[in-house]
C-alpha cells in the first residue's frame, strides 16, 4: 500500500513546472496569486536554473532564488526543488571541451539547446555536484521545500556517449563485472568475426562500425549507460540526503522510455514522477493509461504523481493538436484512478520566447483571465482533485501481470534479427486487451512473485534467464494461467541462444518446441484459422510450431507451414499455459484468450472503470474518453455511492458527457 502521505508533500499534489527565471521579477507576486487560485499546492523550480545560479565559474547568485521561495511560502505553494543540473551552462562547455557527449560518430554535443553533457564527465559531475551542495545547504530548512527533483529526464536527448572518458569508464564496468579478458570473450562471443581482445584498452565503446556491432558488447554497453546515469542521479541524491535525510527525492520519469531501467532507478527514489504527453489527437485512452500502469508497478508501496502534462498541446510533434475541452481533466482523472496521488503540469506559466514558447501551459499566452478555457480547466481541475483527497494514499489491485523487462528491452531491439519487433508495441497488445475489458495490470519483472495473479502474460521474452523462465513454469504449474508470445525464451543474459529448440526453458511449460521462424515484413500477412472457423490475418512473425503435449486452437492456413500451429493451450500442473506463435491483431486476440482473461466491469467503448482500495473502501473511477455522451452501468461497488466530484448519489447507471467523469466512494 502506498505510504502517502510523505513527509511535506501534500496529499494529492497539484501544480506544474515553474520557470520563474524566464520572468521579471514584477511577475512573481501574480503567479503565486494565480496559484493559489488554481489550487496548485506544489511546484517544481529551477529545473533549468544553473546560468541563473552560477553565472560565471564558482560565482554563484541564490538572491532571486531566495526571494521566488520566500513569495511561494508566503503563498502557502509548497516546491519541488530542482538541483538544477540538468542543463550547464555553457561556460562549463568552454571551460571544459570535453564535458561535452559525443556520438557514435564521434560527433560532440554542444551547447546552444539543453542536456549537451555527458554522465562521465569528472568536470560536470564535479560542478553539478558543488551547485547540489551549495543548493542543498542554503535551502535545506527553507519553509517551502517540500521534496528534491534531481537533475530532469536523465538521458532524454541524449542517450549515448563515446567520448575517451566514457570509453574509459566502459573499459572499467567490464573489468569489474567480468575481472578477466577470458571471461568477456567467452560472455561476448569473440571467437566469432575474429573480435578476440588481448587487453583491457582493445575494447571501445560501441561506436561507427561498417557493420553490426557485437550484440553482446551493445548489451553491455546498453546496461553501462544506465549503470552511468543511476551513478551520477546517486551522487547527486547524496549530496540531497546528507543535507535533508527527512525530505523526499525524485527525478522524473518518461514513458515509453527505453533508455533507462525504472525498475533499478525506482529503488532509489522516495515516491514515483512521470511525465506524460499522450498524443491528443492519436493516442487512445490506453497509451496513457500503460505508463501509468507501469509506473505504479515499479514500486507499488510508493506514491506516484505525474509530474508533468500538457494542459492542451506540445510542440515537440511535427504537428501538434490540442486537447479538446475536458480531455486534459479525463486524462489527470485516469492517472489519478491507476493510482496516481496527484497531477503536474509543464509548464506553469507559457514562455515568451526559446524552444518551447508553443507549448501549452497553466497560465497561457493569452493570461489566466476568467475567459480562457485553458485557464478555467486549470482551475477546475484545481478544484476538484481538493476534493478527492480521500484518494490519497488508496490502493490498486490488479487480477493480471504482464511481464515487462527493459534488458529484454534492449537486446530485442538490437538488429539483425528475423523481424523488427517494436517490444513496447507488443506488450501493449496485451495490455489494451486486458485496458478494454477494464481490467486492471500490473507489470512485473520475470523473476518476480506470480502468485497473487490469475493471469500473466510474458510477451516477446526473448532474453530469458534460465531461473526466470522456471519462475514462469513454476507459476503455471501451481495453478495460474501463463500467456507466452512468439519469440521468447531465445537467449541469455549474453545473448547466447539457448540451444536444444526454442523456447528452450520454457518448453515443457508450454508442450512444444519451435524449430524455425519466419519474419514478415511491414504489411505481410500469414492467414490464420481460428476456433469457429473464422480467419485472420497475422503478422510480423510466424514460427514453425511442433507439438509435445500442447493442442492448437489456431492453425496457420497459408504457406508451407499451413496446418501447423499458429496457438495453442496445453494443461501444465495445476494450471494452464498458453502460446501464440505470429501477432494477431485485436479481435483475434480477443477470440483466442476469451475465457482465459479475465473481466473487469461492464462498459461502452471509450469508457474507462477503474478502482482504488483503501481497507474495504472502493474508490471507483467512471471516465468518457469519447466526444459523446454515454450512459454507464456502475459495477457493483459504485451502484447507489456519492460522486465526489458533485456530490450526488448514483442510481445503476450514470450518464456522461463528452470527456466527463465521476469518481463515486462506496463504504
Ligand atoms: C519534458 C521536459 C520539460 C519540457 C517538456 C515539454 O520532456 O522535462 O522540460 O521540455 O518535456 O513537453
Amino acid at each position: 500500500m502506498p505510504a502517502f502521505p510523505l513527509p511535506r508533500l501534500p496529499r494529492i499534489v497539484y501544480g506544474g513546472d515553474y520557470n520563474p527565471e524566464q520572468w521579471e521579477p514584477s511577475v512573481w507576486a501574480e503567479d503565486a496569486h494565480l496559484m493559489r487560485e488554481a489550487g496548485v499546492n506544489l511546484v517544481s523550480v529551477g529545473i533549468f536554473s544553473w546560468a541563473m545560479l552560477e553565472p560565471r565559474p564558482g560565482r554563484y547568485e541564490f538572491g532571486w532564488l531566495d526571494r521566488v521561495l520566500d513569495t511561494l511560502a508566503e503563498a502557502g505553494v509548497s516546491v519541488c526543488l530542482a538541483n538544477a543540473t540538468a542543463s550547464p551552462p555553457p561556460w562549463l562547455a568552454k571551460k571544459y571541451p570535453r564535458s561535452c557527449a559525443v556520438a557514435r560518430d564521434g560527433g560532440v554535443m554542444f551547447p546552444g539547446s539543453r542536456q549537451h553533457y555527458s554522465p562521465f564527465s569528472a568536470d560536470y559531475r564535479r560542478c553539478a555536484l558543488a551547485l547540489t551542495e551549495r543548493l542543498a545547504a542554503r535551502y535545506a530548512r527553507h519553509p517551502a521545500l517540500a521534496a528534491w527533483h534531481v537533475n530532469n529526464e536523465y538521458s532524454c536527448h541524449q542517450q549515448e556517449c563515446h567520448s575517451d572518458a566514457a570509453t574509459r569508464a566502459f573499459r572499467g564496468w567490464l573489468r569489474k563485472k567480468y575481472r578477466t579478458l577470458d571471461a568477456l570473450n567467452e560472455a561476448w562471443t569473440t571467437a566469432f568475426w575474429s573480435q578476440r581482445y588481448g587487453a583491457w584498452d582493445e575494447i571501445w565503446t560501441p561506436r561507427r562500425a561498417p557493420y553490426h556491432n557485437n550484440p553482446a558488447q551493445e548489451l553491455d554497453y546498453a546496461r553501462f549507460w544506465d549503470d552511468g546515469c543511476l551513478d551520477l542521479y546517486l551522487a547527486e541524491r547524496a549530496v540531497l540526503k546528507r543535507h535533508t535525510p527527512d525530505v523526499p527525492v525524485t527525478t522524473n520519469f518518461m514513458w515509453p522510455f527505453k533508455p533507462l531501467n525504472y525498475r533499478r532507478w525506482a529503488q532509489h527514489c522516495d515516491f514515483i514522477a512521470l511525465d506524460t504527453y499522450p498524443d491528443p489527437h492519436g493516442a487512445p485512452p490506453e497509451v496513457a493509461a500503460f505508463g501509468h500502469d507501469l509506473m505504479r508497478s515499479l514500486r507499488p508501496e510508493l506514491p506516484f504523481v505525474v509530474m508533468e502534462q500538457a494542459t492542451t498541446q506540445v510542440n515537440w510533434r511535427p504537428v501538434n493538436g490540442l486537447k479538446r475541452p475536458g480531455q486534459m481533466r479525463a486524462l489527470s482523472l485516469q492517472a489519478v484512478a491507476r493510482g496516481a496521488d496527484g497531477v503536474m503540469f509543464f509548464q506553469w506559466r507559457q514562455s515568451q520566447g526559446g524552444a518551447e514558447k508553443f507549448h501549452s501551459a497553466m497560465v497561457p499566452h493569452a493570461g489566466a483571465y476568467a475567459g480562457s478555457r485553458v485557464w478555467r480547466e486549470v482551475t477546475g481541475l484545481g478544484a476538484e482533485l481538493a476534493q478527492l483527497t480521500p484518494v490519497a494514499g488508496s490502493g490498486v489491485k490488479a487480477r493480471a501481470a504482464i511481464v515487462f523487462d527493459w534488458e529484454n528491452w534492449w537486446a530485442l531491439e538490437l538488429p539483425s534479427k528475423p523481424a523488427r519487433i517494436d517490444y513496447a508495441a507488443v506488450v501493449a497488445d496485451f495490455h489494451r486487451l486486458c485496458f478494454r475489458r477494464n481490467l486492471t495490470v500490473d507489470f512485473v519483472t520475470p523473476d518476480a512473485d506470480l502468485s497473487a495473479y490469475e493471469v500473466v502474460f510474458a510477451p516477446a521474452l526473448y532474453l530469458l534467464r534460465a531461473a526466470d523462465a522456471m519462475n514462469l513454469s513454476d507459476y503455471a504449474r501451481a495453478g495460474g494461467k501463463l500467456v507466452v508470445s512468439y519469440f521468447s525464451g531465445i537467449v541469455d543474459e549474453h545473448e547466447r541462444v539457448a540451444l536444444g529448440g526454442y523456447p528452450a526453458h520454457l518448453r515443457e511449460a508450454l508442450g512444444l518446441v519451435v524449430e524455425e521462424w519466419d519474419g514478415l515484413a511491414p504489411g505481410a500477412t500469414r492467414r490464420v484459422k481460428l476456433p469457429g472457423g473464422k480467419t485472420t490475418q497475422a503478422v510480423e512473425f510466424a514460427e514453425v510450431v511442433h507439438l509435445e503435449g500442447a493442442k492448437a486452437t489456431a492453425t496457420f492456413a497459408e504457406d508451407f507451414y499451413a496446418g501447423k500451429p499458429a496457438a495453442t493451450r496445453h494443461r501444465f500442473g495445476a494450471g494452464e499455459t498458453f502460446y501464440l506463435a505470429t501477432r494477431f491483431d485485436d479481435a483475434a486476440l480477443a477470440r483466442l484468450l476469451d475465457g482465459v482473461v479475465p473481466r473487469g466491469a461492464q462498459a461502452p467503448a471509450g469508457v474507462e472503470i477503474s478502482e482504488r482500495r483503501e481497507g474495504r473502501r472502493t474508490l471507483t473511477f467512471v471516465l468518457n474518453h469519447t466526444r459523446a455522451a454515454v450512459t454507464v452501468p456502475l459495477p457493483r461497488a459504485a451502484a447507489g455511492a456519492t460522486d465526489l466530484l458533485t456530490g450526488r448519489k448514483a442510481g445503476r447507471s450514470v450518464k456522461l458527457a463528452a470527456f466527463d467523469c465521476a469518481v463515486f466512494a462506496a463504504r
